[in-house]
């Protein structure tokens, strides 16, 4: 018996594998349950019961011999190129590798955040053309003819006369809603808008927003108030406060800018608020009456608030994120820190 384990471990230490055929070979020969290593262990229950431990011994050594030169063979082959049969030795009985699934966009997470919370207080989702008429992106919208606030957003024109172009925020989308439901409408608008900017660490060509817009009647800037106050709570934490600066749009009067109170800093200061303990996260105000009139909604019955958030900049924000370009360049080594992220 001793003699036949010697022999066994010579031919396994002068074993060698040139291919995958051979390899296989030294497994069935000396690693699967039906090898000859497997057959002495069987025949472990024929020893004499005190010479039974030192056998084992010697089968163990036997066994361990023939997995290291296995591993050994694997290796040698590998490095010559030929990975081919790494297939057929995987080993079933380990437990599977890690889920290479792919993880939600940063972006995708906030929107579906945004919605959800507003969807709570009863707003609906409303989606349209990116590329859009003079008339819904501006006209509509009370941006009177050559007016600069046309010019203040850096418009892609796909045609002129008429003008076809690239719309440059989702109140287009509100006006086509105003225009085919009536009130009372709650409606979001998230979806990808074009400004001609350059590309930088806080700009882009192409960015994502969602506007909201809320009609009925009796629709007042204490509601508008109070739907920012909850939203704001609900996505950057209970504690946080809103301020409302005054501002202009051509569709709302009066209009706002929406800051919510710096949560990375508590207010204390720091380079995310630029030590005003501020950050601001949109545009806001009550839907301008010349806008409810070209939508064919009467002004003297019916009111209504707007707001437009930036999903990149709140984004940015919630994550602390330095460079907006991340969103866009796809290195998994960015994306792959939202995998966990729940929403
Ligand atoms: N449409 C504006 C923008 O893109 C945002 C906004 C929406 C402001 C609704 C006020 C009301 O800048």
């Amino acid at each position: 018996m001793k003699e036949k384990v010697e022999e066994l471990l010579k031919e396994i230490q002068s074993f060698d594998a040139n291919d995958q055929n051979e390899l296989e070979q030294f497994r069935l020969r000396f690693i699967s349950r039906k090898s000859v290593v497997g057959d002495l262990f069987q025949e472990m229950k024929n020893v004499p019961p005190e010479e039974r431990k030192q056998f084992g011994v010697l089968l163990n050594d036997l066994k361990n011999a023939a997995q290291t030169k296995f591993k050994e063979l694997i290796s040698s082959l590998e490095s010559g190129g030929d990975t081919s049969f790494a297939v057929d030795v995987i080993d079933p009985t380990l437990p599977p590798p890690a889920d290479k699934l792919g993880g939600i966009h940063p972006l995708s997470i906030t929107k579906a955040r945004m919605i959800e919370i507003f969807k709570r207080i009863g707003f609906n989702v409303s989606e349209g053309p990116e590329i859009e008429d003079d008339w819904h992106n501006f006209t509509a919208l009370n941006f009177p003819e050559n007016h600069p606030a046309r010019e203040m957003q850096d418009t892609f024109f796909i045609e002129k006369d008429p003008d076809i172009a690239l719309r440059t925020h989702t109140s287009s989308v509100q006006i086509r809603v105003m225009e085919n439901q009536k009130p009372p409408i709650r409606t979001l608008s998230p979806g990808r808008v074009f400004r001609n900017e350059a590309i930088s660490a806080r700009a882009h060509c192409v960015f994502h927003q969602v506007e909201g817009l809320y009609v009925d009647k009796n629709v007042s800037f204490k509601d508008l108030k109070e739907t920012l106050l909850y939203f704001s709570r609900e996505f950057f934490g209970k504690d946080t406060k809103i301020r409302l600066r005054p501002s202009f749009f051509p569709f709302t009067e009066p209009s706002a800018e929406l800051d919510i109170s710096c949560f990375i800093c508590n207010q204390k200061g720091c380079n995310i608020c630029k030590y005003t303990g501020w950050v601001e996260i949109g545009g806001c105000g009550m839907v301008d009456p010349n806008v409810l009139e070209n939508c064919k909604i009467d002004p003297d019955i019916y009111t209504g608030f707007a707001f437009g958030m930036g999903i990149e900049r709140i984004t940015l924000l919630k994550y602390q994120i330095n460079d907006l370009r991340l969103f866009t360049e796809n290195d998994v080594r960015f994306l792959k820190q939202f995998r966990s992220v729940n929403w």
